[in-house]
């Protein structure tokens, strides 16, 4: 009998899991679900070429259209997944129908956390994440001469370049002192902010809005008051509880999972931003929310059907573009005790680099691919540098790969 892996998400993670699994040679029946109405598509894109107009709908899909039938993945758009049945390997579906699973892939995802006054989810606020958002924010954004901002994090930044370029009037209140805090030190904070001043964003920081009224008034924790013609937010994710509340499967601000992306459940795995794992890098458990985690973790758990196990021990890396700033992060920062700052002689060219005791646990990079791509590989060769050495620009940091 065929064995069937049904996927539920077609985003990265989920597709990525479907193809790592015929390209592995499995021979059995693939199920890829999607709730969403569009063929799978990149996220990137959507926050930087897409909604610039320089990439089209058609360029950011992941494959091409007979992709799917070629190899056999049955692909099931606009299908929500309502339950899953642990016991009886099986998951129901929006239209009420049943369907069986040898394994169970969960590639879900986060979703964008809304803002709440008194109470209620405030309307007329429009948050990124998904094509739907993004046709719904370039159809918004056009008519705008001046667009507030929610949130000074990725989301809030990447859609603030965006609309300067556009010629928008723009606004970014973010509630913390400084620009992207949770991912960024104090330096890359400040060379974020000096950019988007530069470029004429008016930013609000350490500032909460307590309330906005018809998509139209802000009204701000100082008293003050502002008027927009539209209102963006991008305040961070969650992961949905819905699939698994009702199940017995461990859910812990994502579905816990070890290291082959199995939960306690062992037919059920998590890929992606839904999952909390035990990540080595971090040493901690939790969710990281990028492209390079769900397509890494996607080819851990197909692996691990495939009967040829690898844990999961990839670097972690993100990165953002606004402007001509191209931040890559490679490691997590998380936990360190002292950053040093490898300066090139060019302004808003350098990279910084994290250590917990003489450790080195990340780097982040301005505008130095050249850096982030020696950093990843320091870190999975789990090799140091001194802090003297990366202090010395003219010390070559790769010298260190080469036995
Ligand atoms: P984020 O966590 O990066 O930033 C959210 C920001 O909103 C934080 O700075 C936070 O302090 C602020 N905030 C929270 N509540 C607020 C409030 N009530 N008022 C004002 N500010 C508030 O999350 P973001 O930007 O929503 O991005 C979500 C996810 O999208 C990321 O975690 C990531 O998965 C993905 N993403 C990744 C990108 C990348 O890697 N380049 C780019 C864009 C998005």
């Amino acid at each position: 009998m065929k064995k069937r892996v049904v996927i539920i998400g077609a985003g990265h993670g989920g597709v990525q899991a479907a193809s790592t699994l015929r390209e592995d040679g499995f021979e059995g029946e693939i199920v890829l679900i999607s709730d969403e109405s569009d063929a799978p598509y990149q996220k990137p894109p959507l926050s930087k070429g897409y909604l610039q107009g320089k990439q089209t709908a058609q360029a950011i899909l992941f494959r091409s259209a007979n992709y799917y039938n070629d190899n056999e993945i049955d692909l099931q758009l606009g299908v929500r997944v309502n339950h899953i049945y642990t016991q009886e390997n099986q998951i129901e579906l929006s239209d009420g129908s049943k369907l069986d699973y040898d394994y169970l892939i969960v590639a879900t995802g986060a979703c964008n956390r809304k803002l709440l006054f008194h109470g209620k989810i405030a309307e007329k606020i429009y948050y990124l994440r998904n094509f739907t958002d993004a046709k719904v924010i370039e159809e918004k954004i056009n008519p705008a001469r001046h667009i507030v901002i929610i949130g000074g994090g990725f989301i809030g930044l990447e859609l603030a370049a965006l609309a300067i370029e556009k010629e928008k009037k723009v606004t970014v209140i973010e509630t913390e002192d400084r620009l992207m805090k949770r991912v960024l030190p104090e330096a890359l904070s400040k060379v974020f902010y000096d950019t988007h001043k530069a470029h004429g964003v008016e930013m609000l920081l350490g500032v909460s809005v307590v309330d906005v009224i018809d998509g139209k008034t802000i009204k701000l924790n100082d008293g003050k008051t502002l008027e927009t013609d539209l209102v963006l937010a991008g305040i961070g994710v969650i992961v949905e509880t819905e699939l698994t509340e009702n199940s017995d499967i461990s859910f812990d601000d994502g579905i816990v999972v070890n290291g082959f992306q199995q939960s306690n459940i062992p037919n059920v795995y998590a890929i992606g931003d839904c999952a909390n794992h035990y990540n080595p890098f971090a040493k901690k458990s939790l969710r990281l929310e990028s492209v390079q985690n769900a397509v890494d973790q996607a080819k851990v758990a197909a692996s691990h059907i495939m009967g040829k196990p690898i844990e999961y021990n990839t670097v972690p890396w993100f990165w953002t573009n606004q402007y001509h700033l191209k931040l890559q992060m490679a490691g997590i920062s998380f936990g360190f005790e002292e950053a040093i700052i490898r300066q090139s002689p060019k302004p808003d060219r350098f990279s910084v680099y994290y250590f917990r005791k003489e450790k080195l646990i990340a780097v982040d990079s301005l505008n130095r691919p050249a850096d982030h791509l020696n950093a990843r590989k320091l870190l999975a060769a789990g090799i140091s540098p001194t802090k003297q050495q990366v202090e010395d620009f003219d010390f070559k940091l790769n010298s260190l790969l080469i036995d």
